[in-house]
């Protein structure tokens, strides 16, 4: 539809929505539905006129922080299309998911909504997702663009944060699914970032995610945070939602004829939803249903894969027929999902309990443990799980965060478990050694009793078939292999952001900058409790080898790494390798010790070795530089390792990049020695330089006391601008030197 020939109110009206989920039909042209969430369909069907609401039933997956744990994009891609279809049974066209904003800090209360701490893991799988999501016929909404890093004060909060944080670590998952998967929407986030609420940011909106990455969609606002609505028409924020009663409409349309707003953006954006809903309609399928037991099935195959062993001294798998005491509430009452806007209403949930009785057989001896509505420690039900764990000589404590400790609009206030659950933990494992926790969180707690028991198993927030999932790797039906998308610090003071977040009453400052994650822990060399990239398996694998397809490349050339698996172990299992890089090591740019920037999860069988290929390209390697505002590899050798862990990397290859084309300015008064030698495109001139000043000036070598060279006056040298005062060479000298060398460069 061209709706250049619809009225100016019309037009205006589709840049709003209609009620909560709805775009504006126009003549010709019916609307569509889009629904919540991630992890499973939140659709609701409102009866304005009777005030009702029923909330639809749908299959609730592991939400965004466990799914990442798989690492695992067939098996992500495959959520989404289980997603997709349950979402076209219900006649919805988009799909308001996923987010994959970083987990800045610990304490967001939206961490279990989003993947991971590192933009390189968390865009492939967003990437799956959305590609398993978009090829049935359904369009995704990726959000919440961008740097929605908190939700204390997320109407307001200004994220103030550098142009290398934002390029390096906040946008690359966005820029990344964008480009390889052309999510239908993107939906701008509540937030201001460096001072511009993102619904009005035309760099991000436009200049960046438009012309710079190639958007083809449409940009819907997240749910009532636009304020100004010509700003956000003119930013390239599409539609707003939800509806505003007719109040934006008749804003637009009044600016338009008093000429105060362009009606080429009204129109602009009107397109996008029209061609939205002709797609979304053009997909609509009447008879799609969907079976809710196959998908709870699939469900659980997702959840074995999103569970990660943190620790076992021997107690898992257990023995079927054992005696076993299953302690705390969890048990029977699960924690599997976070609450607010993806809070799924689930067609049934699994009871941890009759699982293990089904799945493990034995004699089980059940115990709360703790209050169901109290944090405070309840010394009688502590009494009665004590006794079950010593009747049973072995138990399993199921434990982590209550509901109301992660939902979306506030955020954690700190890192720690209910004071029920810990003393419990700490009680039971004094009179039982062979204790295992089950954690059920969807982010990292601090875990003071970690050196009491024996085994820990994260089972995140694991959807509504965890039950099954966790009771067949504890008996060892499943060999675990899921491994962390996030580190869990020791305490949340280890943490980067602890002091600044989240923020005070208007901004909240990155002071971290692109230290977040395992780029902080590693460069500061802070104890973690479980590094980023961990987790155990029932099985054993040897890293054997790395090997690089060559040793000397450019930066447009891209690098093939291989690398040699071996399962040592006496089971069969799933291993991810993970590939970082590292630049090198006399850099001139601050660099995180490693990043990872490829990962593949494969299955070897006991005793046999697997080949993994991995192409790496410039931006394997890139930094962005705020000077020149591009990314670059400069020229160097850079390390590639492979391994099981962000800390456990036994193989290591090195390579020369030379960078390509390196950006070449004219040499100034503030041109350092240091400047020309570290960029190629210098590499004539440097000579010319060097002749026009003492070898020694211009070098920048100064000796010291006993002759030998000085590394401290070097770099300081090599820093120093060749000015007048400095050199003892008039202004005239060096203006005459700059001129003739700026000729041969071709200024
Ligand atoms: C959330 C979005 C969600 C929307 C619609 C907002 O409050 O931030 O993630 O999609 O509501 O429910």
């Amino acid at each position: 539809m061209d709706v250049k020939k619809l009225s100016l109110e019309d037009r205006a009206k589709m840049c709003n929505g209609v009620g909560r989920w709805y775009t504006q039909a126009v003549e010709g042209l019916d609307s569509i539905m889009v629904a919540d969430g991630p992890h499973g369909l939140r659709k609701e069907n409102r009866d304005e006129e009777k005030g009702t609401i029923e909330r639809v039933k749908a299959t609730c997956f592991p939400s965004a922080a466990g799914l990442a744990c798989s690492w695992n994009e067939e098996l992500i891609g495959e959520v989404g299309k289980t997603l997709a279809k349950e979402t076209k049974a219900e006649q919805v066209s988009v799909l308001l998911g996923p987010g994959v904003n970083m987990k800045r800090s610990p304490l967001c209360g939206r961490n279990f909504e989003y993947f991971s701490e590192d933009p390189y893991l968390a865009g492939k799988l967003a990437t799956s997702y959305v590609n398993g999501v978009q090829g049935e016929g359904v369009g995704t909404s990726l959000k919440h663009f961008a740097v929605n890093s908190q939700e204390t004060r997320r109407f307001t909060i200004d994220e103030v944060v550098s142009e290398r944080a934002l390029r390096e670590i906040y946008l690359p998952a966005f820029e990344m699914v964008v480009k390889e998967s052309q999510p239908k929407t993107i939906m701008a986030s509540y937030n201001k970032i460096n001072g511009v609420h993102a619904c009005e940011n035309k760099w991000l909106l436009t200049d960046l995610l438009r012309k710079e990455w190639g958007f083809k969609g449409l940009v819907t606002s997240d749910w009532n945070a636009v304020t100004d609505i010509a700003k956000a028409l003119e930013a390239g924020c599409d539609i707003t939602m939800p509806t505003t009663k007719g109040e934006f409409p008749k804003r637009i349309v009044q600016m338009v004829k008093e000429g105060t707003l362009d009606e080429k953006y009204v129109n602009e954006s009107a397109q996008r939803v029209a061609d939205l809903a002709e797609w979304g309609l053009a997909n609509i399928d009447k008879n799609a249903t969907y079976d809710r037991d196959e998908d709870h099935a699939v469900a659980a195959n997702i959840a074995r894969e999103c569970m990660v062993l943190l620790k076992n001294e021997g107690m898992l798998p257990l023995k079927k027929g054992e005696s076993v005491a299953i302690i705390g509430g969890f048990a029977r009452n699960p924690r599997f999902q976070g609450g607010g806007s993806s809070h799924v209403t689930t067609t049934k949930v699994d009871d941890i309990f009759e699982n293990f009785e089904q799945i493990g057989g034995g004699e089980l001896v059940y115990a709360q443990g703790y209050p169901e509505e109290s944090d405070l420690a309840d010394d009688a039900l502590i009494a009665e799980a004590v006794a079950a764990a010593k009747k049973c000589g072995k138990a399993i404590v199921f434990a982590g965060l209550p509901d109301s400790y992660e939902t979306e609009s506030r955020d954690r206030r700190h890192m720690r478990m209910p004071e029920a659950h810990c003393k419990l933990i700490e009680e039971v494992a004094k009179a039982c050694p062979d204790t295992t926790v089950v954690l059920s969180a969807g982010s990292p707690v601090e875990m003071p009793w970690i050196g009491s028991v024996n085994a820990i198993l994260h089972a995140y927030l694991g959807g509504q078939a965890l039950g099954k999932a966790i009771a067949e790797i504890v008996y060892g039906d499943i060999n675990p292999s899921g491994k962390l998308a996030e580190t869990h610090p020791v305490k949340l003071e280890d943490n980067p952001t602890f002091g600044f977040y989240p923020g005070d009453l208007e901004r909240s400052i990155h002071s971290e900058d692109i230290y977040i994650g395992y780029r902080w822990y590693e460069k500061k060399k802070i104890p973690v409790n479980f590094p980023f990239g961990f987790g155990l398996s029932y099985t054993k694998y040897e890293y054997e080898s790395i090997s690089l397809d060559k040793k000397e490349m450019t930066d447009e050339d891209t690098l093939t790494v291989t690398v040699k698996v071996k399962n040592v172990g006496k089971r069969d299992g799933k291993e991810v390798v993970e590939l970082y890089t590292a630049a090198p090591e006399n850099a001139v740019e601050l660099r995180p010790v490693k990043e990872l920037k490829g990962f593949k999860k494969v299955f070897i069988r006991a005793g046999e070795s697997a080949e993994v290929s991995f192409t790496l390209s410039k931006r394997s390697f890139a930094y962005w530089d705020v000077t020149e505002h591009t990314w670059r590899v400069p020229t160097g050798k850079y390390r590639v390792y492979a391994g099981s862990s962000s800390v456990d990397v036994p193989l290591v290859a090195e390579v020369n990049i030379e960078e390509k084309n390196p950006p070449c300015h004219p040499i100034t008064l503030e041109t350092t020695y240091g400047k020309l030698t570290k960029n190629s495109s210098y590499k004539d001139v440097v000579e010319d330089v060097v002749g026009a000043f003492a070898p020694q000036e211009a070098i920048g070598i100064l000796t010291s006391e006993e002759g030998k060279a000085d590394p401290v006056f070097s770099t300081y040298q090599n820093h120093t601008p060749r000015r007048a005062l400095y050199t003892g060479r008039t202004y005239e000298y060096i203006e005459d030197v700059i001129e003739k060398v700026n000729k041969k460069l071709g200024f």
